[in-house]
């Protein structure tokens, strides 16, 4: 490994100890705030259970959420030995981040790309969050390794495609999933392999390896010893969907530039406010959140949430989340659906069903400050668009009309229960509040339904046919 102290890169992923400014401490303390929309009495009730009361109407689900909070907490309920999750911020301290940064430094000397290969659990943390904190239109910008993404399908002509795009590049892999046998990235591997130990020799396609896998199982963690590869453990107690802070999602992400110090900070003040002793209603948003979407679901009947966003970075951010909440409350016969929407976008073609179609969801909004530019729309003299009316204005202006406008169509006119989740801005700190604030609430929710949050034996069942047709030996 070479000595970072002596690189320019070293200054990008790990900035000096400044002292914080004061709008920095106030964003320090700044959380997620959640509220409904537009006065509905869910939205009264919402208040009243911040306020300490607990209305009537609520108080038996309040009860359930109260003995899932103690179930999780105590780490005493179904899959409890999957809750490495839950005490995870507060291990990200220097000593496990270093390691991390210093490799992933290593690989953005050597690579103008990082190929990054998991699926599941082990792709979708990393795709969602480097997509909110890298450039949107990274393709046209150059000078800094680009992460590309594989093993999360098995589309032959994009593999086609990324090999004769690897030609080009000098590239390094990482490869992520900790049972070490999952198909679609197994095969990305084989094929990613071949193709480094090509371009490189076995030698050198070594020191541009770098796997993350369980500690002492599986077929990854053989080849990794016996190939001589770096490798990061996935904690044996923390399964996949939950494990965007563990290395499966730290590397990726350290590699892309993103700063995962100001992340597992993020994610640390979000674990003091809701993994405590006791539930205190008045600051626990991720109880508030389970009590209503739960109630929601069971005493409203809206079977679907809908999270949706005004910020084009977040599409990813859905598909973690649906990932999340999918797997870990879809059981037996139970549990939300999960989908998403990203607007303005989808306002032009799902907004007309969310506007008058059945009406079985409620929405939840993403909603955040999150421009890093200003740039206003002009003003033009002939004004054949007529859109002079907001000439002068900031496009982002133009944004947040647009998500007020939305949630009051939705919700007034639309009868589709509109909660808003309001996050400071798009930075790694909000970010890591983000994550854990899900995950908290996830295996609170589970626990309310009364599943096991943890597990996923629906999973297995494509396989089994796929093995079969495939005429694997056993299956
Ligand atoms: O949440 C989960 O456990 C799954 O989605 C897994 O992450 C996914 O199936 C990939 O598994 P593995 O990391 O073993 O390749």
């Amino acid at each position: 490994m070479e000595d970072s102290s002596s690189t320019a890169l070293a200054s990008q992923t790990r900035p000096k100890a400044q002292k914080m400014t004061s709008l920095e401490k106030t964003h320090f303390m700044e959380n997620l705030k959640l509220d409904f929309q537009f006065g509905l009495e869910a939205g009264q009730m919402l208040e009243a259970v911040k306020s300490g009361q607990k209305p009537e109407k609520l108080s038996g689900l309040q009860s359930q959420v109260e003995e899932a909070f103690l179930t999780l907490t105590r780490e005493s309920g179904k899959g409890h030995e999957f809750l490495g999750w839950l005490h995870l911020p507060e291990q990200l301290r220097e000593e496990a981040l270093a390691p991390i940064l210093e490799k992933a430094e290593d690989f953005r000397k050597k690579s103008q790309i990082l190929v990054c290969i998991g699926i599941g659990g082990s792709y979708l943390g990393a795709k969602a969050l480097v997509e909110c904190m890298t450039p949107q239109l990274a393709q046209f910008i150059m000078g800094y390794p680009r992460v590309i993404f594989a093993g999360h399908q098995l589309c032959e002509d994009y593999y086609s495609e990324l090999l004769a795009a690897l030609n080009h590049y000098d590239y390094t892999v990482c490869v992520i999933s900790k049972s070490g046998t999952t198909t679609e990235p197994a095969i990305a591997f084989r094929l990613v392999r071949e193709h480094i130990e090509k371009k490189y020799g076995k030698e050198e396609a070594r020191q541009r390896i770098t796997v993350i896998t369980d500690k002492e199982k599986g077929a990854l963690k053989t080849l990794a010893d016996q190939e001589g590869y770096t490798s990061f453990v996935v904690p044996d107690n923390v399964g996949g969907r939950y494990s965007v802070l563990t290395p499966v999602g730290l590397f990726p992400l350290a590699l892309s530039g993103v700063d995962i110090r100001k992340l597992a900070q993020g994610a640390q003040s979000m674990q003091k406010l809701l993994c405590t002793e006791k539930l205190d209603w008045t600051s626990n948003i991720a109880a508030q959140y389970t009590l209503f979407r739960q109630y929601l679901y069971m005493q409203q009947g809206k079977k679907v949430e809908l999270l949706t966003n005004f910020e084009p970075r977040l599409l990813y951010f859905g598909e973690w989340w649906k990932q999340l909440f999918g797997e870990s409350e879809g059981k037996e016969g139970k549990g939300i659906f999960p989908s998403s929407a990203n607007f303005t976008t989808d306002l032009h073609s799902l907004g007309q069903y969310i506007q008058e179609g059945e009406r079985l969801f409620f929405e939840t909004v993403l909603s955040m400050e999150s421009q890093k530019t200003e740039l206003v729309v002009p003003f033009e003299e002939a004004d054949l668009d007529k859109m002079n009316f907001v000439a002068g204005k900031r496009v982002s202006y133009v944004n947040e009309k647009a998500e007020e406008g939305t949630c009051m169509a939705h919700s007034q006119q639309g009868g589709v229960p509109v909660l808003r989740i309001r996050i400071p801005q798009l930075d790694e700190y909000s970010l890591g509040q983000l994550i854990y604030f899900f995950e908290f609430a996830c295996g609170l929710s589970g626990y309310t339904l009364e599943v096991n949050p943890f597990d996923q034996p629906g999973v297995e069942a494509y396989k089994k046919n796929m093995f079969k047709l495939l005429g694997k030996p056993g299956a």
